[in-house]
């Protein structure tokens, strides 16, 4: 008889440690513990067994069931506690620091672009921006450049009309920001302060210093009585406020068919003060844009009376600016996308 409570109470343990969870533990305390169960079943057994022996066994009974019960509830208690672990183990620690964002910032191009803007915004320019496929009409004919004339050798056309120049009404990618000159003029009257940042576009075989597509930033100014003293003083406080206060600036002639006179401005080296090192290479100097007087052609074709108004024009190429003053020496690093590069700025 205590042989048998013995291996019942040694099964029954076993049992219980190996029930995994909450619902086998409570099939247990059933099989084990419950009315039917096999505790009660040991029990009731007690009749069978000699009245001397009854004490004994009674003690013993109650003793086991004792031990079987707690024994069960340990086991609840471990079970649930491993659950809560679970559980923990799944929820977000709100204590650890939160993850960073990678911030990005503005492509060094857009960066020179807005600081250029800047300077010209706080000399009364305003803003504005046009179309990236032009009118053949707006990007040479307007601009003093007609059909089959030699200078628009200087622009390597990308052509959007299937019939290319010939067609009759021909489009192409804009190859400057100056056909906005026109456009502005036709829509709005003087005076007029506008600076054109955008897109150009080039028929172009690529090299460190050719990209086919570039930024410009055209300026106009037209009012009457505006001279070449006008368009000296604003290029001169761009140039001191772009590369420094110290800037010297030298015009020379040139030749763009939209101006006349044509000149281009340079301004004496920044990184060596003039004195000749790798950036200007060794001439002191550093070429930053073309600009001129609007020719009175291109005053009338957009309806204005060059007796009247006079203008000045120039454009830059921005990415040109950033490659002098961060010693870039590809301009092709600047579209190609590669974060390395683009980090840095
Ligand atoms: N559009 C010219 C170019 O792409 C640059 C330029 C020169 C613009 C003189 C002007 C200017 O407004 O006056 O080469």
């Amino acid at each position: 008889m205590a042989d048998d409570a013995t291996i019942l109470l040694d099964q029954a343990l076993r049992d219980l440690e190996a029930a995994a969870d909450e619902p086998a533990v409570e099939a247990w305390r059933i099989a084990v513990l419950g009315r039917n169960g096999s505790l009660n079943a040991l029990m009731s057994r007690i009749g069978a067994i000699p009245t001397d022996e009854r004490r004994a066994f009674g003690a013993a009974a109650n003793q086991m069931k004792q031990q079987m019960e707690a024994a069960f509830a340990e086991r609840n208690e471990a079970l649930r506690r491993a659950s809560l672990e679970r559980e923990t183990a799944q929820a977000i620690d709100v204590t650890l620091p939160g993850r960073p964002l990678a911030i990005g910032h503005y492509h060094p191009t857009t960066q020179i672009v807005r600081e250029i803007s800047g300077i010209f915004e706080r000399m009364g320019f305003s803003v504005v921006e046009g179309p990236e496929v032009e009118w053949d009409y707006y990007n040479f004919e307007a601009l003093n450049i007609p059909k089959d004339h030699p200078a628009r050798d200087m622009w390597d056309t990308i052509w959007v009309s299937p019939e290319g120049p010939r067609a009759e009404k021909p489009m192409l990618m804009r190859t400057h920001t100056s056909p906005m000159q026109v456009r502005v003029m036709e829509q709005t009257e003087p005076p007029i302060r506008v600076i054109v940042p955008g897109r150009c576009y080039r028929y172009e075989a690529t090299d460190a210093t050719h990209e086919s597509m570039f930024y410009q930033i055209e300026g106009l100014a037209v009012d009457e009585g505006i001279g070449l003293a006008d368009l000296k003083g604003t290029l001169y406080e761009f140039a001191r406020q772009m590369f420094g206060e110290q800037r010297k600036v030298r015009f020379r002639c040139d030749y763009f068919p939209f101006v006349e006179p044509g000149v281009d401005m340079s301004i004496d080296c920044f990184k060596c003060d003039g004195k000749g090192c790798r950036t200007c290479k060794n001439s002191g100097w550093i070429e930053i844009l073309g600009a001129g007087m609007v020719h009175p052609e291109v005053l009338r074709r957009a309806g204005y009376d060059p007796d009247r108004y006079t203008g000045f024009a120039f454009g830059m190429g921005p990415e040109r600016v950033a490659m002098l003053r961060y010693g870039i020496e590809d301009i092709r690093l600047f579209y190609a996308n590669d974060l390395r590069f683009l980090r840095q700025f």
